[in-house]
């Protein structure tokens, strides 16, 4: 082919490696219409060990720079793949939109609904795309399950669901991926966020639309921590949350967490229809992930493995490419793939800002809905009516 797409990485910690990994996968199988170029990190130690394992991986050395801006200064790329902390999403990725570079942004593609926007704006003006790294519905076991309940209709009309999890998760605040992870200014929030934003993508790719939520959240254990550039902080996400999601069809969910949850776990996802219902086989909040197990009213046991393979019977071979190319069905290297083909072919990723936007509004509607007391819309989080919870994250970053 002609030259190869010029990709950077934005960001070296801990999801940059396992990207990594997936344009690997991709490479290994012959796919090298993409060459990383360049990578970014304002900590030099995690620019330069990601830049050695692309070196002896890939065979090629990409240039290393500390940010966006100064990468943008030097390289010429057509597209860059954004993984930092949320706070820094806009930041890293407004450069590269402006100069008409196309971006991946990891979930939630900003720290805030506004911010958000502010990049899609940015991309309207522009012309380049945002694609958004959300690996999850695109694992195997997430599109077999999307099928057995939309097209099959395996447990008839969904009704209800219950997606707890209660254990115990030690959080390391003194490492940096956890301490920007411990402060809504840099977090945005906690889990609802962050490992949530999987579950609301799953749920409203699956369920549709939400109209209304209901949450009560809090943070039970505040300690205090060294927040990047912000200094000595206490903790100020949530440790706990329960709340209730009413779907415009009339499916009603409750979503519940907690990381204290000492001593007995509790973790059932199980998603109830009129003819049977799905247990879910992950144990976080990557819904469906690993698949679910179908019990029928009539008494009939399904294993997951016998509808992933009623799943593929039914496919035909170009769908399967485009699905799991290279037979890959692990999500990051799908969602690699699908961002470079999406450049290269100048065609709309299979997720977009906007999709990318509905998912983490949802999340934000908990925040919201948490801080009022009162039931909130997803649309007017959406819309940006209601806010109470962002303001004094946009205030903070002029969003
Ligand atoms: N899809 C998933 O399953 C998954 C898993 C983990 C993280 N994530 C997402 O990936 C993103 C990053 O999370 P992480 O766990 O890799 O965080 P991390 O803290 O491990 O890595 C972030 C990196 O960004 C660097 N950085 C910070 N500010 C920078 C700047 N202005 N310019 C350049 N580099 C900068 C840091 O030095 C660090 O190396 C987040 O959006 C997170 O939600 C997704």
């Amino acid at each position: 082919m002609a030259d190869k797409i010029k990709l950077a990485l934005v960001g070296c910690g801990g999801i940059a490696l396992t990207h990594v990994k997936g344009y690997q996968n991709l490479l290994e199988r012959g796919y090298d219409t993409m060459q990383i170029a360049a990578v970014c990190d304002t900590n030099d130690e995690s620019a330069l060990n990601v830049a050695n394992q692309i070196e002896n991986n890939f065979g090629h050395r990409p240039n290393v720079y500390s940010t966006a801006e100064e990468m943008l200064d030097h390289e010429e790329i057509d597209a860059a793949d954004i993984c930092l902390p949320h706070a820094y999403h806009h930041s890293g990725a407004i450069p590269c939109i402006e100069r008409g570079v196309h971006v991946m942004v990891e979930k939630p593609v900003g720290i805030t609904v506004r911010a958000t926007k502010k990049m899609m704006a940015a991309a309207e003006k522009s012309g380049a795309m945002i694609a958004g790294a959300e690996q999850i519905r695109r694992c195997m076991g997430a599109r077999v399950i999307e099928w057995a309940i939309n097209e099959a209709k395996m447990i008839g009309t969904p009704r209800f669901f219950t997606m707890e999890v209660f254990g115990v998760t030690p959080f390391n605040w003194s490492e940096y991926k956890m301490a920007w992870r411990g402060v809504r200014l840099l977090g945005g929030g906690g889990q609802i966020l962050d490992g949530g934003a999987h579950f609301t993508d799953m749920m409203l790719h699956v369920f549709g639309p939400v109209d209304e939520v209901v949450c009560d959240m809090r943070t039970f254990e505040d300690p205090e921590l060294d927040a990047p550039g912000l200094g000595k902080r206490h903790v100020d996400v949530e440790d706990y949350w329960t709340s209730t999601l009413r779907f415009e069809s009339g499916l009603v969910g409750h979503w519940s967490w907690s990381r204290l949850g000492f001593r007995h776990d509790v973790t059932s996802g199980v998603y109830y229809g009129d003819q049977g219902s799905f247990k879910d086989k992950q144990k976080w909040m990557h819904a469906f992930q690993f698949g679910a197990d179908l019990k029928l009213k009539d008494g009939t046991d399904v294993p997951y493995e016998e509808i992933e393979r009623q799943y593929l019977d039914q496919l035909d071979a170009d769908e399967k490419e485009r699905l799991f190319p290279f037979g890959l069905s692990d999500g990051v290297s799908n969602e690699c793939w699908d961002f470079v083909e999406a450049v290269a072919h100048g065609r709309q990723p299979e997720i977009d800002a906007a999709t990318a936007l509905k998912a983490k509004s949802l999340c934000f509607a908990l925040y919201e809905a948490a801080t009022s007391g009162e039931p909130v819309k997803v649309a007017d989080v959406e819309e940006g009516t209601v806010d109470a919870y962002q303001r004094p994250i946009n205030e903070h970053w002029d969003l």
